[in-house]
C-alpha cells in the first residue's frame, strides 16, 4: 500500500514538473523607458520565483532584431514565447513557425494585428481606454477654458501609440474649447520628449500658445517637463502636464508641481502571463484571449511622494 502511494505521488510529481514550462524565451523590445526597465526586472524576477530559465533578447527597438530571436528561441526548442512586439504589422509568418513548432506565443504589453489564433493569449492594459483616461483628465480641469494642446506621441506604428492617441481624442471630442495643435513621436524616451517638446515651444511663442501636454508616456513627458524649464516655461502651472505609465520619477514631479496626473500601466504582465501558461502547460486550460491589467489615475492629489517611496525600488 505504501509503496503504491509513494509511486503515484512520483508519478503525480513527474506529470507536473513536465507540465511546467523549464526554458521560455522572451523578446523584450528594448530598454526606451523607466516603465521597460521595469518590466524586465519584474519578468527575471517572477521567472526565478517560479523556477522557470528564462532566454532573454533585447532587439534595441528593432522589429527584425525580434524576428530572429523568435527564430532562434524556436530552433532552441523553448517551452514558450513571451513577445512584446515593437509594432503592431508584419508578426504574421514568424508566428505561424511558433505555432507550426506547438511553442505557445503570450504578447506582453503591445497588441499586434495578426489573427488570434497565432498566439496563446495577450497581457495588457486598455490602451485606448489609457488615452481616454487622460484625455478625460483634462476636460475635467480645463472647463470651459480655451485649451491648445501639444502631444508626444509614442513609438510610431506601436499599438500603445495608435491607441493611446485615439483614446485622447475619443475623450475631447465634442470639447470645441481643447484642440490639439501639434502631435509628434518622441519614440517613448525622454531625449526624444526632450528634442520635440524644444521644437513645440519655438513653434508655439516660446510655450505662450500651449495649454496643455498630452505624452503617451512618462518618460517623454520628463523629458518635455526638462526643456520647458530650461525655456523659462513653468511646466504643471503654464502648461498642464498629463501621461501614461506612473513611473516613480513622474510622482517626484508631481510633488515638485511639474507635472500634474498620469495613467498607471503595471510593469507586471510576466505574472499573469506566467499563470496562463502553467495551467495551459498543466492540463490545456485555454486562457482569455486577452488579460487586461488596471488604468488608474493618479493626480498630484492622490499623495505623490508616498507613490514615489512606494515604487523606486521596483526596477524602474
Ligand atoms: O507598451 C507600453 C509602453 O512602452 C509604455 O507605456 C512605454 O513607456 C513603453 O516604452
Amino acid at each position: 500500500m505504501m509503496i503504491k502511494t509513494l509511486l503515484a505521488t512520483a508519478a503525480v510529481v513527474t506529470l507536473s514538473t513536465a507540465a511546467q514550462a523549464q526554458t521560455i524565451g522572451f523578446s523584450q523590445i528594448g530598454s526606451e523607458s523607466g516603465w521597460r526597465a521595469a518590466e524586465t526586472t519584474l519578468t527575471r524576477q517572477q521567472a526565478e520565483e517560479r523556477g522557470i530559465t528564462l532566454q532573454f533578447s533585447d532587439a534595441q527597438q528593432r522589429q527584425e532584431n525580434q524576428i530572429a530571436a523568435i527564430r532562434s528561441f524556436i530552433a532552441q526548442g523553448v517551452d514558450a514565447i513571451l513577445l512584446a512586439p515593437v509594432v503592431a504589422t508584419g508578426w504574421d509568418s514568424v508566428l505561424e513557425e511558433a505555432k507550426e513548432a506547438e511553442i505557445p506565443v503570450v504578447l506582453l504589453d503591445r497588441q499586434v494585428d495578426s489573427s488570434e489564433d497565432l498566439y496563446l493569449t495577450a497581457v495588457g492594459s486598455d490602451l485606448v481606454h489609457e488615452g481616454e483616461v487622460a484625455g478625460q483628465w483634462l476636460v475635467d480641469t480645463v472647463g470651459e477654458d480655451e485649451c491648445r494642446v501639444v502631444e508626444l506621441q509614442g513609438t510610431t506604428g506601436s499599438s500603445p501609440a495608435i491607441d493611446r492617441k485615439t483614446g485622447f481624442e475619443n475623450a475631447i471630442e465634442g470639447h470645441d474649447n481643447i484642440e490639439i495643435v501639434r502631435s509628434q513621436t518622441g519614440d517613448f524616451t525622454r531625449t526624444g520628449g526632450k528634442e520635440v517638446m524644444e521644437s513645440f515651444l519655438q513653434a508655439e511663442g516660446g510655450g505662450e500658445n500651449i495649454c496643455a501636454l498630452y505624452a503617451h508616456n512618462d518618460d517623454m513627458a520628463i523629458g518635455a517637463i526638462q526643456a520647458m524649464k530650461e525655456a523659462g516655461v513653468n511646466p504643471g502651472e503654464d502648461v498642464l502636464v498629463v501621461s501614461i505609465d506612473a513611473v516613480p520619477d513622474i510622482f517626484q514631479a508631481m510633488a515638485n508641481g511639474d507635472a500634474n496626473a498620469t495613467v498607471e500601466l503595471t510593469p507586471n504582465m510576466a505574472g499573469p502571463a506566467f499563470d496562463a501558461l502553467e495551467a495551459y502547460m498543466a492540463d490545456g486550460t485555454e486562457p482569455e484571449k486577452f488579460i487586461q491589467t488596471e488604468s488608474k489615475l493618479y493626480t498630484q492629489d492622490d499623495n505623490p511622494e508616498a507613490e514615489y517611496e512606494a515604487r523606486k525600488d521596483l526596477g524602474y
